[in-house]
């Protein structure tokens, strides 16, 4: 497949092609500046995130009294992820038969120094794991780790991907993004040369932050107000995320060989929200306000039927049809072709 597409590129006039003068952001498409991006025989993908991407260390935690799991844990595949089946992580395992290693947890923010959040489960209680605290330092432990001689991570660093997904549950926006470059940049430190950066997704459609208009399920005094606050907040990371990526890794060079994709999931779900017929496939009418997880003291979270009707789970967690059209996308940016993605340098 990629071959035919490359052939075709070559073929392109030279000017035919985005030109660094769209510099910043810019580069959006296949071939974006001629972008240097490429995953030869791509062995393995690392993630790092909160419930969006959690497989299984959250429920780890929670059936351990709080304490993490070992160093070499091999972290199950979870058929009953946030997405009610398996999590988006899992489905680009599937895609693409990379190793998947998933070290995002439920919960989790970037660092606990900005936003210490306490997890409460039964009558235990411990602080969330958090990305910067928990997520990076169990990766490192276990990139040196090794099993029979061998290292427990398959994870050349021409053909390992290394991913951050993480919301915001922050009150300073800088220092929250300060601290999502930093854990990328512990991760280049580490070896780590292909990142890929997913902007955060437009929670102001979740059903808890939408508008009353379309079914706000939160229980905010002013649901109308909190639903804009949270599409300004977003709006905002993801525009310094798209000015910031091209200035570390091009301008300051902070990464010398690293090489970058901005993953804009954020318009990719705003594309099934405005067009869903083209992603949802379940029999029942399309629905991109409710969810699937209507829980009632008598029905704890039994699914409606249909579930690939639905764009949502619960009402802040995307369906797992919705999951695997994040992950289907992923791996075209993998390929580095993806029209979502912008590739730096
Ligand atoms: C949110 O949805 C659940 C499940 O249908 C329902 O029980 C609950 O009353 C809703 N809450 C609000 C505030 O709409
Ligand atoms: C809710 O917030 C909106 C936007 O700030 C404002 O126009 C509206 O008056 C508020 N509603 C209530 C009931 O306070
Ligand atoms: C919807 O499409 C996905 C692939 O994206 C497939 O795995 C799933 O079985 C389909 N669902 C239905 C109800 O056909
Ligand atoms: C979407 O699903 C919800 C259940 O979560 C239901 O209440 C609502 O009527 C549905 N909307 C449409 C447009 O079918």
């Amino acid at each position: 497949m990629l071959v035919p597409i490359a052939l075709v590129l070559g073929l392109l006039p030279l000017h035919a092609r985005a030109s660094p003068q769209n510099f910043p952001p810019g580069g959006h498409g296949p071939w974006g500046h001629g972008s240097k991006w490429n995953v030869p025989n791509l062995k393995s993908v690392v993630f790092f995130g909160d419930s969006y991407t959690d497989n299984s260390r959250y429920a780890y935690f929670t059936s351990h009294g709080g304490n993490a799991p070992p160093i070499g844990y091999n972290n199950p595949t979870n058929y009953d992820a946030s997405d009610g089946g398996r999590i988006w992580a899992t489905y680009v395992g599937q895609y693409t038969g990379a190793n998947i290693y998933d070290y995002a947890v439920r919960g989790a923010v970037c660092s606990n120094n900005l936003t210490p959040r306490t997890a409460v489960s039964g009558s235990l209680s411990f602080p969330y794991p958090s990305v910067d605290q928990y997520e990076v330092p169990a990766f490192i432990a276990d990139s040196e780790y090794r099993v029979g001689g061998r290292p427990f991570l398959n994870i050349p660093a021409d053909n390992t991907v290394y991913t951050i997904w993480i919301g915001t549950k922050s009150g300073d926006l800088t220092s929250y993004v300060d601290c999502v470059y930093n854990q990328f940049s512990r991760l280049y430190q580490q070896g780590a040369r292909k990142f890929v950066l997913m902007n955060l997704a437009p929670l102001n459609l979740a059903p808890l932050y939408a508008l009353p208009s379309v079914g706000n399920n939160g229980t905010y005094a002013n649901a109308t107000e909190t639903s804009y606050r949270m599409l300004e907040t977003v709006k905002t990371v993801n525009a310094i995320y798209d000015y910031r990526t091209p200035f570390q890794a091009v301008i300051a060079n902070d990464f010398p060989g690293a090489q970058w994709a901005v993953y804009n999931v954020h318009d990719l779900l705003v594309d099934i929200y405005n067009n869903p017929s083209q992603y949802l496939n379940g029999s029942a009418p399309l629905n991109v306000t409710g969810f699937i997880a209507q829980c009632t003291s008598s029905n704890p979270c039994a699914g409606l039927t249909s579930p690939d009707s639905y764009m949502w789970y619960n009402n802040l967690h995307p369906s797992e049809q919705t999951d695997r059209v994040i992950a289907r996308n992923f791996v075209d940016v993998i390929k580095g072709n993806s029209k979502w993605a912008t590739y730096w340098p």
